[in-house]
């Protein structure tokens, strides 16, 4: 099984895409450690082009999408069978997800319109904002209820909602150790769930 962790920051390599690679790091470690198979992948938006959803409808017709942009990459990837899980990294702009982890979720209509392809998936979610309390917890349930509405199976980091990080800590992202703990316990716990699951 692979679990795909999607990092929704403007910006490469940046506070999203390193708490998303601790999360993927110690997802793959606990399946390690547990003798279980999973493969990750860690996907980076802000080295993709693309819009949000036109509303076209053309996805009612299969699993396609009208705009010929880099989300075309990411359908097959999304749509293989051994996928059995997302987790979506966002910073929060605004008090909520950016507009790239929007733009990505709502694109992801089209498998819900083709036969809720993204059901008892597992979905996890990181979040890290500029201020320690900016709106990281609103942001993941935010993503949680495009989750939902694909029917997917919620992980939480075991304690609360998720990955919760502070981008400007005193010691820098590196150095935030209560946000970094947070997104690695959401790997842990995808990775138990995961197992509970499949074996
Ligand atoms: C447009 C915009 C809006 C932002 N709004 C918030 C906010 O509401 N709350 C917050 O804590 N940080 C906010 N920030 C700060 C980002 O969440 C923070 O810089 C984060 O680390 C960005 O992720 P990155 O390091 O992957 O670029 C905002 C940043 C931008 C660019």
């Amino acid at each position: 099984m692979k679990i795909i962790g999607v990092a929704a920051s403007a910006r490469k390599n940046k506070s999203t895409y390193f708490l998303l690679e601790q999360c993927l790091n110690e997802l793959k470690k606990t399946a390690e450690t547990a003798g279980t198979s999973l493969e990750v992948e860690a996907i980076d938006l802000a080295a993709l082009r693309f819009h949000g959803c036109l509303a076209c409808d053309t996805c009612k017709k299969g699993v396609q999408c009208s705009q010929q942009d880099d989300f075309q990459e990411l359908i097959g990837k999304l749509a293989a069978a051994d996928v059995g899980g997302l987790i979506v990294a966002t910073p929060v702009y605004m008090g909520c997800m950016s507009s790239q982890a929007k733009a990505f979720l709502d694109r992801t209509v089209l498998f819900r319109r083709n036969g809720f392809m993204f059901k008892n998936k597992l979905g996890g979610v990181i979040t890290v904002g500029g201020s320690r309390n900016g709106g990281q917890e609103l942001t993941i349930q935010a993503v949680h209820a495009a989750m939902m509405i694909h029917d997917m199976i919620i992980v939480g980091d075991g304690d609360h909602f998720g990955g919760a990080g502070w981008a400007n800590h005193p010691d820098g992202y590196q150095g935030d150790s209560t946000g970094i703990a947070t997104a690695k316990n959401l790997g842990r716990r995808m990775a138990e769930v995961a197992a509970l699951m499949h074996g």
